[in-house]
């Protein structure tokens, strides 16, 4: 290990009440760590914030259990190895793994999945080839089961899993809606992704009527990613035998009450309608087979992807913060060194 590195890590402060603020955020130094037997010493390269870390945030029994307070925040990261004690990884090689928020971690060989940053950039395993890709993949097909000709909305659309529920859709012969909270976003999903009509929900003056205008057929598939108002309205407009694949509900996240709209029940039963909520980690034994096709598409061109891109580790928590005022287009990654 060189002399002169120093240690920097983000740990959860205090929990949030509502809206999650800096100060519940703490940027500490510390030791860089002596890797063990069987273990690699890492520098971070990029890290994923996500939108399920705010759940982490408070004390509620959830599906990943809370962070404890002055524990240090971890997520998806991708690292490159500077120093191995393990047989399976060398210097140099490029891993990415559930790791600690720091700038270096050690960490058990076992616990990292090497990828090969010449069969695609390194950030695309936080992203279109990493979870929110898989989330999307499974969550549409495997629940939404689109055919040609449906209509599938889309709400986070033009987020790092909307942006790709829309483009699987649109693979599969879908006409495909997309709701996202700005004009710009909504440009790029029917310029760059053609999707065929967006939404903004933020400046839409009667969104189930915009959303009517815009399914004329009605809905088949709805992907939720964010719950509330907006899906209250995309309910009123499902078909018979809709298919209603429950992602994410990130309107809720900040909420300290319970938030009480219409009624899900009489739309689904008078429409024969399947709502299912899923988590992706369910999965895991069919990861190689999402990834490979998304790869496939990628390569041939059929999908594109894009990611906004914060640089420097201090920055983690204001990218965190972004996500919940729509700040990214894409992917939130946080650059933390080259
Ligand atoms: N089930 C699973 O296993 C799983 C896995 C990954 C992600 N998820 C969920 O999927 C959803 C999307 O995740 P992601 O990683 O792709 O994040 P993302 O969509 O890239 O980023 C979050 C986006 O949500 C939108 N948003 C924020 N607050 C909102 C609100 N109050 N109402 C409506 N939209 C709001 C913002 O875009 P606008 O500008 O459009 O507002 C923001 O850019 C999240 O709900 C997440 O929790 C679930």
């Amino acid at each position: 290990m060189m002399p002169a590195m120093k240690n920097k890590q983000i740990r959860l402060a205090s929990r949030p009440t509502g809206m999650p603020a800096m100060d519940n955020f703490a940027t500490l130094e510390a030791e860089v760590p002596e890797p063990k037997d069987g273990e690699v010493l890492l520098r971070t390269r990029y890290l994923s914030v996500d939108p399920y870390m705010r759940g982490r945030m408070s004390d509620r029994k959830s599906y990943v259990p809370p962070f404890a307070v002055n524990e240090v925040m971890n997520g998806g990261v991708v690292g490159e190895v500077i120093e191995s004690r393990s047989a399976a990884l060398k210097p140099g090689d490029i891993v990415i793994g559930q790791l600690p928020w720091q700038l270096y971690t050690a960490a058990g060989a076992g616990e990292l999945r090497k990828v090969d940053p010449n069969l695609a950039p390194i950030t695309t395993h936080l992203g279109v080839l990493g979870v929110p890709g898989l989330t999307a993949y499974f969550g549409l097909l495997d629940i939404g089961k689109p055919r040609e000709g449906e209509t599938v909305v889309v709400s986070g659309a033009a987020g790092a899993v909307g942006m790709t529920v829309c483009q699987i859709a649109k693979i599969k012969g879908c006409r495909v809606v997309g709701i996202a909270g700005s004009d710009e976003k909504n440009e790029y999903l029917e310029h760059e992704l053609w999707v065929d009509r967006t939404i903004n929900y933020k400046t839409a003056a009667d969104i189930k009527s915009e959303l009517k205008e815009a399914c004329p057929n009605g809905v088949d598939i709805y992907f939720d990613n964010v719950g509330g108002s907006v899906s209250d309205a995309v309910l009123t407009l499902i078909n018979k035998g809709a298919r209603i694949p429950i992602c994410g509900q990130i309107s809720l996240y900040n909420l300290e009450q319970p938030d009480v709209g219409p009624r899900p029940q009489p739309y689904l039963l008078v429409n024969r309608a399947l709502m299912q909520g899923f988590i992706i980690t369910d999965y895991g034994p069919r990861f190689v087979e999402g990834v490979t096709q998304l790869g496939q598409w990628l390569g041939e061109g059929k999908m594109k992807y894009a990611e906004n891109i914060v640089e420097g580790f201090e920055n983690t928590p204001q990218a965190f913060l972004g996500l919940f005022t729509g700040e990214n287009l894409g992917k939130q990654l946080v650059k933390v060194a080259d």
